[in-house]
């Protein structure tokens, strides 16, 4: 509980820049807004968790029936909620909840999005149950995460130490094998493995999943 309390501290402090920053590499975002349209119908009902400020939720939104965005930190919801509606965007609900708590119907989703957020979820099994839950039988989970354990090695002494500042959030250090087990372990079949960064090494693997 008081690390949830920590985490959304940081993360609501961190929202005005983190929605004023830049997208570090935009041909590798386009990528995975494609690959991920490819998985949407028309008429489908999205969950998203950790939106952040919605960029990603509000890009779907036109294609599909109807998202439910959601994230920890009420001033990044904040944020989404304002550019949906300077995009007069009404097919989008922001709200506040961790995964494990979304207040929606067994099965109401066909797909659910987790982008850039299961490696800052300590309690990451409650929230692969969460939404394993929330996905009609067949639905499908689709993630890209940072898995820090292939990346820069230096990280490892970095991050406790700004976390001991309050500079850094929680962060698991995953490899994708043992993601992929998480997802796995939750009841998902694994099915789609790519990577779509543009350039460099590409440690956040677009994983797909289905619901067993
Ligand atoms: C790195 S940002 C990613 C935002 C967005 N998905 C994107 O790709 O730009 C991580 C987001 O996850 C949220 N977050 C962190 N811990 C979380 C948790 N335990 N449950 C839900 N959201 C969380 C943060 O508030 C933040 O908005």
């Amino acid at each position: 509980m008081a690390q949830i309390a920590n985490d959304t501290r940081f993360w609501n402090r961190a929202a005005r820049k983190y929605a004023a920053g830049p997208i570090a590499d935009m041909a590798g975002y386009e990528r995975t807004l494609e690959r991920t349209r490819h998985y949407l119908g028309g008429s489908d009902t999205v969950l998203e968790f950790g939106c952040g400020t919605g960029t990603t939720a509000l890009r779907l939104a036109p294609h599909v029936g109807r998202i439910v965005a959601t994230d920890i930190s009420g001033e990044m919801i904040s944020i989404a909620r304002g550019k949906a509606e300077a995009a007069a965007c009404g097919n989008v609900a922001f709200e506040v909840a961790t995964p494990a708590a979304i207040s929606e119907p067994d099965a109401t989703f066909d797909v659910a999005l987790g982008f850039n957020v299961l490696h800052l979820i300590t309690a990451r099994e409650a929230a692969l149950a969460g939404v394993h839950r929330l996905l009609k039988p067949g639905g499908i989970f689709i993630s890209k995460t940072p898995c820090l354990s292939e990346m820069n090695l230096l990280l490892r002494l970095v991050v406790p130490l700004m976390q001991r500042l309050g500079k850094a959030p929680s962060v698991s250090f995953l490899s994708t094998d043992e993601l992929e087990r998480e997802i796995a372990a939750a009841g998902f079949e694994m099915i789609g493995r790519e990577h779509h960064a543009s350039r460099g090494r590409d440690a956040r693997p677009f994983l797909v999943a289905r619901k067993r």
